[in-house]
C-alpha cells in the first residue's frame, strides 16, 4: 500500500514523501511539471546544446549517466551525490569514467531560478537523456516525470549492480533482471546506445592481446579493427579512447548493430549480443540492424522502462535544491508539485 507521510517539525516544514514501488511508478506522467515548471524541457535543452557546442561527447555521457542513476536504487538521483563515504562516482564503472555532473549542475541552477524546489534531479538526468538522443539524431519520446531524488548513495550497490564489460552475457541480462528488465529486447536495445561515445582502452584491450590466456586476439573481434585499436593502445591498461562506434560515432543510428554483424563491436558485451551461438539476442540484432525504426521504437520503450526502475523498497525522498547534496531539513517544503503526490497523510 502507497502512501505519504507529512511530518511537521517544530521549527520547520520538513516533508519527506515515502513511496512504494507501484505508487512511485502510477504517479509517473509526462505532464507532471505542466503547471509547475511548463519550460523545464527547454531550459534542460538550451544548456545540452551550448554544453554540446565545445564537448559533442556530452550527449553519449548524459545518456549514461541515466543509466548508471537507474540501475542503483532506482532512478533517484543518487549518483550524483558527493558524500565522500557513499558517492557513487567513485565506484568501479564510474570512476574516471562517468562524466557529464558540471552540466547536470548548471541544469539544476537554471530550473532553480526559473521554478524553484519543483524539477527532482533525477527527473533531470532522464529528460537530458532523451534531450541527448534527439540532439545527437535519435528518436524523441514523452519522457513519465515526477521521480523524487534520494536521500542517499550506495557506492557499493554501484560496485555490484552494473553490468561490467567482460561480463558473460548470463550475468549481463541478470543484472537487467535484477532491476526488473527484459533480458532480451531491454539488454540489446539499451546496448544500442553504445552507437555513440567513448570508451577507454582497459575496458576492451584485453581483446587485444592475449585474449583468455590463448596468446591470440579475441577470436570474435574484426582483425582489420582490431590492428587499428592496438595502434590506439599499445599496451593494456591504458585510458586512451576511442568510438564505441567506429562507423558513426557520433550519431544516434542504427549501425552499432551494422558493426556487430562483422564482428567490430568494441566491448566483448557489445560482441557477444551476436556472437553468442544460440542466443535469443542475436535475433534482435539482426532485426535493428536491418531497420532502424524498429530499433529506435524498442529503444524509446526501453529507455522508459529503465525510467521506471524504483528501489525496491519503500524510499524516503525530496527534490533536492542542489544534486550533489541531500537538502538540510530546513530547507524543504511542501511545494504544488510535491502535493500532487500527496495521496494520503497520518
Ligand atoms: C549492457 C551492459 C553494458 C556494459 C557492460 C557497458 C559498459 C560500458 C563501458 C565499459 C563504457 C566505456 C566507459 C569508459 O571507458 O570510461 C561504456 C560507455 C557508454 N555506455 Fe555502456 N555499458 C552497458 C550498457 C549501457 C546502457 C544500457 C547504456 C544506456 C542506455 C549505456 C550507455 C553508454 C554510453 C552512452 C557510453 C559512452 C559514454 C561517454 O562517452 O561518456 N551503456 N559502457
Ligand atoms: C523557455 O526556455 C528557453 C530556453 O532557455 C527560453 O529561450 C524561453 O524564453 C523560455 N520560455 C519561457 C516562456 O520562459
Ligand atoms: C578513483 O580514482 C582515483 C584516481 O583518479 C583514485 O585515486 C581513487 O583511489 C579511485 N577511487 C576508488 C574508490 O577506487
Ligand atoms: C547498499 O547496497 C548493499 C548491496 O550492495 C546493501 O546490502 C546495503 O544494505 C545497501 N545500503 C544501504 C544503506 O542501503
Ligand atoms: C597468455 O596468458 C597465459 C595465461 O595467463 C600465459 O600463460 C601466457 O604466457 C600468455 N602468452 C603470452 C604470449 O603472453
Ligand atoms: C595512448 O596513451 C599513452 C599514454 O597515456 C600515450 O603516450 C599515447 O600517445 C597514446 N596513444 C595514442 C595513439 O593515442
Ligand atoms: C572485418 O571488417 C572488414 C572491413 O570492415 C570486413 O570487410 C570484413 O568482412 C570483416 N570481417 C568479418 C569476419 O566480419
Ligand atoms: C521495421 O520496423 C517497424 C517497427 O517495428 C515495422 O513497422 C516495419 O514494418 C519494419 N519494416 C520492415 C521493412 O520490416
Ligand atoms: C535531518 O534531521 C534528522 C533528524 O533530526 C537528522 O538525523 C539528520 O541528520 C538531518 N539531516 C540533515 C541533512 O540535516
Amino acid at each position: 500500500m502507497a502512501f505519504v507521510r507529512h511530518i511537521v517539525a517544530a521549527l520547520f516544514y520538513v516533508v519527506l514523501l515515502e513511496r512504494s514501488v507501484s505508487f512511485a511508478q502510477d504517479q509517473l506522467t509526462p505532464t507532471f511539471y505542466d503547471q509547475t515548471c511548463p519550460n523545464v524541457t527547454n531550459i534542460i535543452r538550451g544548456i545540452l546544446l551550448n554544453a554540446a557546442i565545445n564537448d559533442p561527447r556530452i550527449t553519449a555521457s548524459l545518456v549514461r549517466l541515466h543509466f548508471h542513476d537507474c540501475f542503483v536504487q532506482g532512478c533517484d538521483g543518487s549518483i550524483l551525490l558527493d558524500d565522500p563515504d557513499t558517492t557513487e562516482k567513485v565506484a568501479l564503472p564510474n570512476n574516471n569514467s562517468a562524466r557529464g555532473y558540471e552540466v547536470i549542475d548548471q541544469m539544476k541552477a537554471a530550473l532553480e531560478n526559473v521554478c524553484a524546489q519543483t524539477v527532482s534531479c533525477a527527473d533531470i538526468l532522464t529528460i537530458a537523456a532523451e534531450e541527448s538522443v534527439v540532439l545527437a539524431g535519435g528518436p524523441s519520446w514523452k519522457v513519465p516525470l515526477g521521480r523524487l531524488d534520494s536521500r542517499s548513495a550506495n557506492r557499493s550497490l554501484a560496485n555490484t549492480a552494473l553490468p561490467g564489460f567482460n561480463e558473460p552475457l548470463d550475468d549481463i541480462k541478470a543484472k537487467f533482471a535484477a532491476v526488473g528488465l527484459d533480458t532480451s529486447v531491454d539488454v540489446v536495445a539499451l546496448s544500442g546506445a553504445h552507437t555513440f561515445g567513448r570508451a577507454q582502452c582497459f575496458t576492451f584491450d584485453q581483446r587485444l592481446y592475449n585474449f583468455s590466456g590463448t596468446g591470440d586476439q579475441d577470436p570474435d573481434l574484426n582483425e582489420t579493427l582490431a590492428a587499428r585499436l592496438r595502434e590506439i593502445c599499445p599496451t593494456v591498461g591504458l585510458t586512451n579512447l576511442t568510438n564505441l562506434d567506429q562507423t558513426t560515432p557520433d550519431v544516434f543510428d542504427n549501425t552499432y548493430f551494422k558493426n556487430l554483424q562483422v564482428e567490430e563491436g568494441l566491448l566483448r558485451s557489445d560482441q557477444i549480443l551476436f556472437s553468442t551461438q544460440g542466443a535469443d539476442t542475436v535475433g534482435i540484432v539482426n532485426d535493428f540492424s536491418s531497420n532502424q525504426t524498429a530499433f529506435f521504437e524498442d529503444f524509446v520503450e526501453s529507455m522508459i522502462r529503465m525510467g521506471n526502475i524504483r528501489p525496491l523498497a519503500d524510499v524516503i525522498g525530496e527534490v533536492r535544491l542542489n544534486c550533489r547534496v541531500v537538502n538540510a531539513n530546513i530547507s524543504i517544503a511542501a511545494t504544488d508539485a510535491e502535493d500532487a503526490r500527496l495521496v494520503s497523510s497520518t
